[in-house]
């Protein structure tokens, strides 16, 4: 198999993330990581063992020999290096969400097909073995018609007015925060499970603190659990900390909420589905397990094990039973099939590509939109 030269751009939660998960892609080499300045850079290369690294994200554009890029920087960024990265003629995976707004993710999509080349976006929590296994039970019919989706996303680390990070800035993160950020994750779960499609949104949108404790300095992703006090500004805060919205997929009904302000949930993410033969219920933070719900018959948890899981399933289990598959893993199966279709031009995709990221930004346009007009709102 012929390999494949990539860079990542950007050295922060995620930066690491992509790059821990690149080592493990069978056809990949990361050749340069590029950073905000050329020291961070130098460093997140030495640790890494790349052997180039730069300040300025462009010299990897310029650089013909990088086939691909890795975007993990903030969400403001995402546009303009995708945008990039495509007309230099390089494969792209991009962070979620895509785009700052419906605009700009369709020209991406459209670019991309213009370009003949691959685009992904990092709707990694796809690539649990047991959101797999609910999937594929649901297209072998085990649950019937599905009439009922709901859950959650719900995380605690922007409860105190203190919390601070550039999600909350809109013109790094966006209009939204909780529903850009985490709400996309489980919609995206939500309709790859159930092979359904959001059509119409109802939503509310609380900002819980008017005003956040900025610092004057740091500010990287969860750092602020660690509690390391600093001189601060009062600034005021738009974008929400607690969303929820009731939704329609055709006839099925559902309802969710999505939050970073509840206390005790880590990464609190909950898919429930229920039709007319029965239901399923997966917990990010008990990935290993899928509750199986039955009416007439006591129900069921499903323990991951390769031998247990639907065959088509099993492919996103590398490990027995017993050993834990979790988040890294997760980025791992979705790295590797995006780099086989990249390697082999016939392969069907079998990642969330650009069009799943536009996708996201209409559900979240709407959801904007209705919590805007207090009223329901088609997603287009
Ligand atoms: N898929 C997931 O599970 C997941 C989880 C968390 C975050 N994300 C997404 O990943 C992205 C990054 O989030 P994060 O939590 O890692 O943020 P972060 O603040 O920890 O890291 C962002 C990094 O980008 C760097 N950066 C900013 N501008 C840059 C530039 N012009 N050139 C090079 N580097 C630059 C920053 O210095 C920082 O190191 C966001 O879009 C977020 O939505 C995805």
């Amino acid at each position: 198999m012929s390999r494949i030269r990539t860079a990542v751009i950007g050295t922060g939660f995620m930066g690491r993330v992509h790059l821990e998960a690149l080592r493990r892609v069978e056809n990949v080499d990361v050749v340069e990581i590029a950073a905000t300045s050329a020291d961070k850079g130098r460093i997140a290369a030495e640790g890494f063992n790349v052997l180039n690294s730069t300040g300025d994200w462009q010299d990897v554009i310029r650089d013909p020999s990088i086939d691909a890029v890795h975007i993990t920087t903030p969400n403001a960024e995402h546009f303009p290096m995708a945008k990039a990265a495509f007309e230099a003629g390089k494969h792209v995976l991009c962070e979620k969400p895509l785009a700052m707004g419906v605009a700009e993710a369709q020209e991406l999509v459209a670019l991309q097909a213009a370009k003949g080349l691959r685009g992904a976006v990092n709707h990694n929590l796809r690539y649990y073995p047991m959101v797999q296994q609910m999937r594929r039970m649901r297209e072998a019919g085990d649950f019937g018609d599905i009439l009922v989706v709901h859950g959650t996303y719900s995380q605690d680390w922007m409860l105190y007015e203190t919390d601070w990070n550039w999600r909350v800035e809109p013109a790094i993160g966006g209009a939204s925060r909780v529903m850009a950020d985490i709400g996309s994750h489980f919609f995206d779960m939500a309709e790859h499970v159930t092979g359904l499609r959001v059509s119409e949104v109802c939503s509310d949108l609380a900002v819980f603190w008017p005003t956040r404790k900025q610092p004057k300095s740091g500010g990287e992703s969860f750092s602020g659990k660690l509690g390391v006090a600093g001189e601060a500004v009062d600034t005021p805060i738009v974008t929400e900390d607690f969303g929820m919205t009731m939704f329609r997929m055709g006839k099925a009904r559902g309802a969710m909420t999505a939050s970073q302000v509840s206390a005790g949930r880590k990464n609190g993410l909950v898919l429930e589905i229920y039709g007319t033969k029965g239901g399923a219920a997966w917990r990010q933070e008990t990935p290993e397990e899928l509750w199986l719900g039955h009416r007439d018959s006591p129900n069921q948890v499903l323990m991951k094990d390769p031998s247990l899981l639907d065959a088509q399933a099993r492919g996103f289990a590398d490990f027995p039973g017993g050993h834990a598959e979790g988040y890294p893993d997760t980025h791992k199966q979705l790295f590797r099939r995006f780099y086989a279709a990249i390697a082999d031009a016939s392969l069907t995709p079998d990642y969330p590509q650009m069009a799943d990221g536009l996708r996201q930004m209409r559900i979240l346009e709407a959801e904007l939109a209705s919590a805007q007009s207090r009223s329901w709102v088609n997603v287009t």
